[in-house]
This record gives C-alpha cells, sequence and structure tokens, in this order.
C-alpha cells in the first residue's frame, strides 16, 4: 500500500502520463480489451487507417487481447474514428530538414 501510494506520486513527476480515452461508442470495449498490456497513451499516439487498426487489432487478438467476436467492429471503429490519420490527440511538430 505504502509503496502504491508512492508508485502514484512519483509517477508524474518521472514524465508518466495516464491519458483518458476519448469518450464515444467502442470507448469501453477498448479499454476491456486493451487495457491489460497498453495505456491509453498508446492507443492515442497512433495514426492508422481503418485497414491498418482492422490488423492490428487482429495481430493484438492473437496475442491475447480479449475482444468478443461481435465487438471487434465496434473496437476498430472507435479506434479508426478517434487514432486514424488525422488524429487529433497526437500533435505533431515536424521541421524540414535544414531549416
Ligand atoms: C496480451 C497483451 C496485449 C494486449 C491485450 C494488447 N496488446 Fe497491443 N501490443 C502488445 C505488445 C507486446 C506490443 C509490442 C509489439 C511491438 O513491439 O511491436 C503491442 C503493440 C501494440 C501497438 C503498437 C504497434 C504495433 O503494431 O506493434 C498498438 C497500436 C497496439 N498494440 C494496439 C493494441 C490494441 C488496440 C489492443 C486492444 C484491442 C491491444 N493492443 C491489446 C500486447 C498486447
Amino acid at each position: 500500500m505504502t509503496f502504491l501510494a508512492f508508485l502514484l506520486a512519483a509517477l508524474p513527476t518521472l514524465g508518466t502520463q495516464f491519458k483518458q480515452l476519448p469518450a464515444g461508442k467502442g470507448k469501453a470495449q477498448v479499454e476491456a480489451a486493451c487495457y491489460a498490456c497498453h495505456s491509453a497513451d498508446l492507443l492515442a499516439q497512433q495514426r492508422l487507417t481503418a485497414k491498418q487498426w482492422t490488423a492490428t487489432v487482429e495481430k493484438m487478438m492473437k496475442w491475447g487481447a480479449a475482444v468478443q467476436p461481435a465487438d471487434k467492429q465496434v473496437v476498430i471503429d472507435y479506434l479508426a474514428k478517434h487514432f486514424g490519420p488525422a488524429n487529433k490527440f497526437t500533435p505533431t511538430a515536424t521541421k524540414p530538414v535544414g531549416k
């Protein structure tokens, strides 16, 4: 218990961020299936098309993500909607080379 309190107090100092997933249809299913191994940050920093999310979710299911077959499309739709190529949760700072 003491250790947990220490950990919770120390993590923000160490720069660890615990983001929340944006609200929407499929959020609960994503949390149930993906939080076993990932924090929201890993999901929120992606910029994948629906096709790429399909491949990723299928790969994760092979690795043990507990996505119910009936929820698979809901999960993919949620991820593709929020964390697609136009993902607004990950600001990209790009700088032309040489400038
Ligand atoms: C059983 C553990 C486990 C679960 C559950 C899991 N993942 Fe993963 N995931 C991994 C591992 C391990 C990696 C690291 C693979 C690597 O280094 O490329 C990973 C990597 C990823 C990546 C990084 C890109 C890639 O393809 O490697 C994404 C995106 C991802 N997972 C999404 C998800 C989503 C979405 C879910 C829920 C549907 C999920 N994961 C559930 C184990 C898991």
